[in-house]
């Protein structure tokens, strides 16, 4: 029997949906949700995360502005315009597109954001705030899968969810966002001794490490939830996931394709954390 496919563009399309209500009603209320996004040198595939992500605010009625600097600009120029982004009122959340160059301090770009305005959720204070349960925003990646396993009423607490990649956007941020809904949790890598002992005894198994199928169907457990991070070109140009889609959708009892899984739901919830932020402050400023 093959696994139900999860539709990422679908639940994505429902998310935006209900969120675009929201943002309307801050609008009509005076607040125009606002969305800064600082980009640096000309890194091809940044320049179309952030023409998407400014396509994204349009549609949902989110003013964004871009703020462009040279690859070989000086770390204190960004850091004084983040200066001036957090203190406009305009401005409700402020992303700085990664990879920045070899020349900049990556934590201390991220960590000069505003903590209320960090809806990537990368600031090392909401880094920390997450793993002791308390999160500002949520980073915008495993949030979406959060979203993805509620929408298709995916049992977590009790579960053992396995997560295959350690980086900081996605693996680490996605165990404890498990962790912290009651899932038993293994962080494995790329390079963890035997790792389809660990993946086959998952009910739920998230990949984020960037090797094209890597997972394979005899590493899954009949009937799992996989969840696929990856997004990788082949040779032939074509994109494949982490996973194996055409072996392991015959293992799995929920499975997300690549592409339309996991991919549109990382904007989607960008979005969302946007317009939280806006929505904080309409609710401090109504309270005063
Ligand atoms: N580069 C790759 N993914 C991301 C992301 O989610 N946010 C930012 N700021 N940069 C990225």
């Amino acid at each position: 029997m093959g696994a139900h496919i999860i539709d990422g563009k679908a639940i994505a399309g429902s998310v935006r949906a209900e969120w675009k209500l929201r943002a309307e009603n801050l609008v009509k209320q005076g607040i125009t949700p606002g969305l800064a996004v600082i980009i640096v040198g000309d890194d091809p595939a940044s320049s179309i995360y952030v023409r998407n992500k400014v396509k994204a605010c349009n549609e949902i009625g989110i003013y964004s502005e871009v703020h462009r600097f040279s690859g070989d600009a000086l770390q204190e120029d960004v850091l004084l315009c983040i200066q001036k982004l957090n203190e406009n009122v305009q401005i409700h959340g402020i992303l700085v597109q990664l990879p920045l160059p070899p020349h900049f301090d990556n934590n201390a770009v991220i960590t000069s954001i505003t903590t209320q305005k960090d809806v990537d959720g990368f600031h090392l204070y909401n880094l920390g705030a997450l793993v002791t349960g308390n999160a500002i925003f949520l980073p915008c990646t495993p949030y979406g899968v959060m979203v993805m396993l509620e929408k298709n009423n995916i049992l977590i607490e009790g579960q053992h969810a396995v997560v295959v990649g350690r980086s900081n956007i996605v693996g680490k941020p996605m165990a404890f966002m498990l962790l912290q809904r009651g899932a038993t949790m293994t962080i494995c890598t790329s390079k963890t001794r035997d790792l389809a002992a660990f993946t086959r005894s998952a009910d739920i198994l998230v990949v984020a490490v960037g090797k094209p199928k890597m997972i394979q169907a005899e590493m899954v457990k009949p009937g799992a939830t996989v969840i696929d991070v990856g997004i990788n070109r082949l040779p032939d140009g074509k994109l494949c996931g982490d996973v194996d889609f055409d072996s392991v959708s015959q293992v799995a009892g929920y499975i997300t394709p690549v592409p339309g899984g996991v991919g549109p739901m990382t904007i989607t919830m960008l979005l969302c954390n946007t317009i939280t932020a806006a929505e904080r402050v309409q609710a401090h400023t109504s309270q005063v």
